[in-house]
């Protein structure tokens, strides 16, 4: 992603924080896995989406307003030993050619520097609890600025959660951004065409996986966007099965939740299929149902309808639906007013989609469900998921999981799915999976 992308969130940013103020945001921590071996890094997704720097043991600091420059960034030194051991970094030189900063200096003197600069500012904007220790020193310093008082120093008064202002600017998606989105929604897509044709019966879960990894890493996308969910038979109803452990058996559904990453933008698409290429009787009916109530769902998703609205509206399909197959007894608007699709419809419709897939927003304001704008990605992901061990319904429909997941984009007149080239029909499945 451009520079310049950077540059202009970090303009909005402090437009909105007001000169007088200091926001500071730390970059995320590398995890040891065990002794020399570390975790993959994954950089903290509201420091990325200010700064594009990708090492751990900085901190980025905005002064509106500060004439020296506005953007300064504590990071590690450059280190020829370490550029031997562990490659490339930028250093201090690095993060003022390469990043943009204004100032950089070396995250070791953090603990120096830092007090001179929240001297005489107003607020203090930071992820508020993310960071014990970030939470630690910020008080320190201003406990130490306190301290000076009669020096004529004042210290910050108001300590503000940065993720208000950042997270509502996360929320809507700029086209640089919708770049990248499409990008890992292709990818993604492609990948789960590839698995589709490559499943078989006999196979493990896991073999399935690892085609949806093979395509990502061929098409130059390094890593998943979360783990893979590839459930097969009753494993679906385990709504975050990540063994991906079994054997697939010939007559069963096989449930893939997987989404690939680009750019540090997420997919996350779901599609359930039969491991032989062919629905039974029973699994059509489900399948097509929550088809329904995932068609239904979308029309929903334009400017000015309620987050709630297509959610509600799945409600709607899939209970009538198992009414009418025979699952649920009773009154439609009764069964929705009680609850009883719960048992096999236990989440809510999707949620919001960005740099991490369960993304930042909020989906409330003022206590009423946020009203659907331009810019805004989410995903529609019905479900049913029928437990193998509910006696209560005829034993066709036991140990069926079914969910089917796209990513779709609000835009001035109405939507786009994002996801929208991955087969879904139930012919469309079968075809696909016939002609490999
Ligand atoms: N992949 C997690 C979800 O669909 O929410
Ligand atoms: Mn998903
Ligand atoms: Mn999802």
């Amino acid at each position: 992603m451009n520079q310049n992308e950077f540059k202009r969130r970090r303009k909005v940013l402090m437009q909105q924080m007001g000169p007088g103020n200091i926001a500071l945001i730390a970059s995320a921590s590398s995890q040891v896995r065990n002794r020399d071996v570390e975790f993959p890094f994954r950089q903290d997704s509201d420091f990325y989406y200010l700064t594009g720097f990708d090492e751990a043991d900085a901190l980025a600091v905005f002064i509106p307003g500060r004439e020296q420059g506005e953007y300064i960034l504590f990071c590690q030194e450059f280190d020829a030993k370490k550029a031997l051991w562990e490659g490339a970094h930028a250093g201090l030189e690095g993060a003022i050619a390469d990043y943009a900063a204004d100032d950089a200096f070396p995250i070791d003197d953090m603990g120096d520097i830092l007090p001179g600069l929240l001297e005489n500012k107003h607020k203090v904007y930071y992820p508020m609890g993310r960071d014990g220790e970030l939470d630690h020193q910020i008080l320190e310093w201003i406990n130490f600025l306190r301290k000076q008082s009669r020096n004529g120093v004042n210290a910050p008064g108001e300590l503000v959660s940065l993720e208000h202002i950042l997270h509502e600017m996360r929320l809507f998606k700029s086209s640089a951004e919708l770049n990248s989105m499409r990008k890992a929604a292709a990818v993604s897509c492609q990948a789960h065409v590839r698995a589709m044709k490559a499943c078989q019966p006999g196979w493990y879960e896991y073999q399935v996986e690892s085609e949806i990894i093979h395509e990502c890493m061929q098409q130059g996308l390094r890593a998943v966007a979360y783990p893979s969910i590839v459930a097969g038979g009753k494993n679906a109803c385990v709504l975050h099965y990540v063994e991906n452990k079994d054997k697939l058996k010939k007559g069963d559904l096989l449930l893939i939740d997987a989404g690939v990453e680009c750019d540090y933008y997420a997919s996350d698409i779901t599609r359930t299929f039969p491991v032989s290429g062919t629905f039974s009787p029973a699994q059509r009916k489900l399948y097509q149902l929550v088809l329904d109530a995932q068609y239904a769902a979308i029309a929903q998703i334009q400017p000015g309808i309620p987050w709630n609205k297509s959610h509600d509206v799945s409600v709607e399909v899939l209970t009538q639906g198992l009414v009418d197959l025979g699952l649920l007894q009773g009154e439609v608007s009764q069964l929705i007013q009680d609850e009883k699709y719960k048992q096999f419809y236990m989440h809510r419709i999707g949620h919001w989609l960005g740099m991490d897939v369960h993304d930042v927003g909020d989906y409330k304001v003022d206590d009423e469900w946020r009203i659907l704008e331009p810019g805004m990605v989410l995903t529609v992901e019905p479900g049913l998921y029928i437990p193998q061990d509910c006696t209560a319904v005829d034993a066709q429909w036991r140990g069926i999981g079914i969910r089917i997941e796209d990513d779709v984009l609000v835009t001035q007149q109405g939507h786009e799915v994002l996801t929208q080239s991955l087969v879904k029909e139930i012919d469309d499945i079968e075809n696909l999976m016939q002609v490999h």
